[in-house]
């Protein structure tokens, strides 16, 4: 939002800034006033924008994925000729849509591209053509679009959730090899991706923290071919996570009474929730429900062993016509 309306009002355009916090809006005029001191730059609540105004550009993550239906502006001004929004993820975002009929619009996919490109060029000295460019951004374009089409039409993964100690690795494990599709344990990946262990990013962020880096893995996962996802126990606390979820594919929920979980955890110490404030019993009891809601298919797996469970979920994955 800083850069945009920096340039838009270097360029001479009269600038307005609005947004839900008009306050962050005045400092933001307040910081413009300052560098550039002939400046037409004011703020406006979103509802009194003048009727004439011509551009209009979103610098908020509102109406990103997952939260699509989002949008900084309720409507457009009549006059609204251009819209630029720098999200790029869904390509026709909310504020696209609202633009009149004979507007303009561009989401920031080039942005994105161009940004990237440009941060090659600072660090490694590198060139771009601009055909490449174009290529680029056709490419990411496309990909995208494919995988948006598969995420929306084609929920394809298989996702294995539970308790702590329901069995969702071991379980995923056999299954992804007899139906030959690759494996992703969340966990892992993060510990991967984070080069630190669920522990110690506990240890440092907090839980908080940690939710934080696993919703945006599983979003990132929507980038992954078909695979077996195994999830953390926590994975299905927050209704954003669970909507991820069922986009990602079928949710196989592990359902394990309290008493056999915490007597399958063989190493306690990995699991951070398990030596935190509250009783594990009342984490079971508060989630029982919101895997319930997260599930497409539901397997107990009370007093079944690894075998048995194994058999239960190839059965009904098979009979959903899932492998
Ligand atoms: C958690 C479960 C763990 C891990 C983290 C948090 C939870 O995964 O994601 O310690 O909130 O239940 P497992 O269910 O694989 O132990």
């Amino acid at each position: 939002s800083r850069v945009m309306a920096y340039h838009l009002a270097n360029a001479g355009a009269k600038v307005l800034i609005t947004g839900r916090n008009l306050s962050k809006a005045k400092t933001l005029r307040n910081e413009l006033r300052g560098y550039l001191p002939d400046a037409d730059v004011d703020i406006m609540p979103a509802t009194q924008l003048p009727r004439a105004t011509e551009i209009v550009v979103n610098g908020t993550p509102l109406g990103m994925y997952p939260h699509e239906e989002g949008t900084p502006l309720e409507k457009l001004p009549v006059g609204t000729a251009y819209v630029f929004d720098a999200v790029y993820n869904p390509p026709l975002t909310t504020i696209m849509k609202l633009a009149p009929g004979n507007a303009k619009t561009r989401n920031g996919l080039l942005m994105l591209v161009l940004q990237a490109a440009y941060a090659q060029t600072i660090w490694f000295g590198t060139q771009f053509e601009q055909a490449s460019l174009t290529r680029i951004l056709r490419l990411l374009a496309g990909g995208m679009a494919k995988k948006r089409l598969k995420s929306i039409y084609g929920k394809s993964n298989i996702v294995l959730c539970g308790f702590m100690g329901s069995g969702k690795t071991s379980v995923s494990r056999v299954v992804a090899k007899r139906a030959g599709l690759p494996l992703i344990d969340i966990d892992a990946y993060i510990e991967q991706t984070q080069g630190r262990s669920v522990r110690q990013i506990f240890a440092d962020e907090g839980e908080e923290g940690f939710r934080r880096i696993e919703t945006q893995t599983m979003a990132a996962l929507a980038y992954e071919p078909k695979s077996i996802i195994s999830c953390g126990g926590g994975a299905c606390n927050s209704a954003i996570n669970r909507g991820i979820l069922k986009a990602l594919g079928t949710v196989v929920y592990l359902k394990v009474p309290l008493e056999e979980a915490i007597a399958r955890i063989s190493d306690p110490s990995t699991r951070p929730l398990l030596s935190g404030e509250r009783p594990v019993s009342e984490i079971y009891e508060e989630r029982m429900p919101l895997y319930r809601d997260a599930a497409d298919i539901t397997i107990n797996t009370a007093g079944k062993g690894l075998g048995g469970n194994v058999a239960q979920v190839i059965g009904a994955l098979r009979r959903n016509k899932l492998i």
